[in-house]
C-alpha cells in the first residue's frame, strides 16, 4: 500500500483525488496540505477523506510516512516541493508545467536519479482513446513521412482568470498560455512527432490586459528533413476547438480521429484514395481503448510503474523537453528570430532569471483574488 500526499488543494487537486480513490487497493490517502488550510480541510470532507491537513509541505513531509506526492501547486512552486518530497523519501508526480526554468528540471532530474524516487509529470492529456491511438497509428507509420503537423492548442479564458493572485505573472504562473494552456498539446505534439529542429514564432497579449503574459502564440517548428510544424496556443479562442492533425505522405490522421487520404490522377489533381482510408479506419477501430483515462489513467500508469507492472509513461526528461520546446517559443518571439533545439544551459531563457530578465511584459497584472468562489474547471 503506498501512502500518498496531495501538496496544493485548489482547482486540479480533486482530479488526483478521484484518481487515488479508483485504486483503494494500491494507494491510500493520509494528508492534504494547503497554504490556505481551510481549503485543505473542505477538501477532506467533501471527498470525506480520513486524512491529516498542513499549511506547510515541509512539516507533513517531516511528520508522515509518505511514499507519493501530488503536486498540485502553483507552478513557481513545483522544483522546491517536488525536490524536497524526493528527499524525504516520497516519489512524486507534479502538476504541468514541470517547473518555472530549465534549470529548475535539471535540479528535479538529479535529486530524482540521486534518490532513485520516480518523478513523473502529469500530462493526462496522452491518456485518452483519441491520443494513444493516434500514438500507435504514427509509430506504425500509416501515412508515411509526416510533412506537417497543425497543433490547434485553443483555449478560453475570461479576463478574470487572470485576477488570481499567481497568474498572469512570468513570476508565478511562468508564462502565459503556451506554457500553461498548450503545454498539454505541445507535450502530446512531440512526444508524437519528434522535437523540431528550430523554432520561429511571434506572441502577444490581445485580450487580457490585465495580466503580463501572452494570451496568443503562433509558432513554426522545422525538422533536419524539411517537415514543418504550425503550433497555436491561444486563451482567445471561443469553442476551443482544439486539434492535431498530422498531414502525412500518404494520408491524414488527426485527433479528434478523422482520416483522409488521396491519389493522383493522370493529370496530378487529386483523387480520393478509399482503399487507404478504409485501412487506416479499420486499424484504428480495431485498437484496444484505455482502461482509465485522463489524471486517472496517468496515476495508474504511475502506480503500475511503482508497483513494477508499467514502464513509467511520461518522466521529468519528456517533462523537461516540453519546457524546452516553450522556452524557445518565448525565446524566438522576443528576439524575432529563429532559435535553434536543443537549448543549452547557457542559453538566456534556461534560468528563471535569465527568463525574468528577457520577457516582454504586456500589461501590468492588476486584480489579485486570494481564492475564486467554487467553479468548474477545463482540463
Ligand atoms: N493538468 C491539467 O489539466 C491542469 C489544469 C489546471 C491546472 N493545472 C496545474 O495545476 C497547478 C495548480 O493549478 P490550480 O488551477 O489547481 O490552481 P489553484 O490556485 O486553484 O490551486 C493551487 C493551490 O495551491 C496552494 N498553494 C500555493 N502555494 C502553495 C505552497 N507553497 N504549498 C502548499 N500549497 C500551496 C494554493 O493556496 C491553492 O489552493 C498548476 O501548476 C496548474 O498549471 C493543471
Amino acid at each position: 500500500m503506498l501512502n500518498v500526499a496531495i501538496i496544493g488543494t485548489g482547482g486540479i487537486a480533486p482530479l488526483h483525488i478521484k484518481g487515488y480513490l479508483t485504486f483503494k487497493e494500491d494507494v491510500n490517502i493520509v494528508a492534504l496540505c494547503d497554504i490556505y488550510p481551510e481549503k485543505a480541510e473542505k477538501m477532506a470532507s467533501d471527498f470525506d477523506l480520513d486524512v491529516s491537513v498542513y499549511d506547510n509541505h515541509e512539516e507533513l513531509l517531516a511528520n508522515e510516512t509518505v511514499d507519493l506526492v501530488s503536486v498540485c501547486t502553483p507552478p513557481y512552486v513545483h522544483a522546491e516541493i517536488a525536490i524536497n518530497a524526493m528527499k524525504a523519501g516520497a516519489h512524486a508526480v507534479v502538476e504541468k508545467p514541470m517547473a518555472a526554468s530549465l534549470k529548475e528540471c535539471d535540479d528535479m532530474n538529479r535529486v530524482s536519479e540521486e534518490t532513485g524516487k520516480t518523478l513523473s509529470i502529469i500530462s493526462q492529456n496522452r491518456f485518452t482513446n483519441p491520443m494513444m491511438k493516434l500514438k500507435t497509428l504514427l509509430d506504425e507509420k500509416v501515412i508515411g513521412k509526416v510533412l506537417h503537423t497543425q497543433v490547434d492548442s485553443f483555449w478560453w479564458r475570461g479576463h478574470n482568470y487572470y485576477d488570481l493572485w499567481w497568474r498572469g505573472t512570468w513570476e508565478k504562473e511562468g508564462g502565459g498560455c503556451t506554457l500553461n494552456h498548450a503545454v498539454h498539446h505541445l507535450d502530446i505534439f512531440k512526444w508524437l512527432n519528434g522535437m523540431p529542429d528550430e523554432v520561429t514564432a511571434v506572441m502577444s497579449n490581445v485580450a487580457h490586459d490585465n495580466a503580463e503574459v501572452e494570451d496568443i502564440s503562433i509558432a513554426i517548428g522545422k525538422y533536419k528533413d524539411g517537415g514543418l510544424a504550425t503550433l497555436t496556443s491561444s486563451v482567445v479562442h471561443h469553442g476551443e476547438d482544439q486539434q492535431l492533425i498530422f498531414q502525412g505522405e500518404e494520408g491524414r490522421i488527426s485527433a479528434p480521429f478523422k482520416v483522409s487520404a488521396m491519389a493522383a490522377q493522370g493529370n496530378g489533381f487529386p483523387k480520393e484514395n478509399t482503399e487507404k482510408m478504409e485501412a487506416i479506419t479499420k486499424r484504428y477501430e480495431e485498437l484496444d481503448d484505455l482502461a482509465y483515462e485522463g489524471h486517472t489513467g496517468q496515476l495508474n500508469n504511475v502506480i503500475q510503474s511503482l508497483i513494477g507492472h508499467e514502464d513509467l509513461v511520461v518522466d521529468g526528461y519528456q517533462g523537461k523537453q516540453t519546457l524546452e520546446l516553450i522556452m524557445a517559443i518565448y525565446s524566438a518571439s522576443q528576439a524575432g528570430q529563429k532559435v535553434d533545439l536543443p537549448i543549452d544551459s547557457s542559453h538566456p531563457f534556461y534560468t528563471k532569471e535569465g527568463v525574468m530578465a528577457n520577457v516582454p511584459r504586456f500589461y501590468e497584472k492588476s486584480g489579485s483574488v486570494e481564492n475564486f468562489e467554487e467553479g468548474e474547471i477545463t482540463t
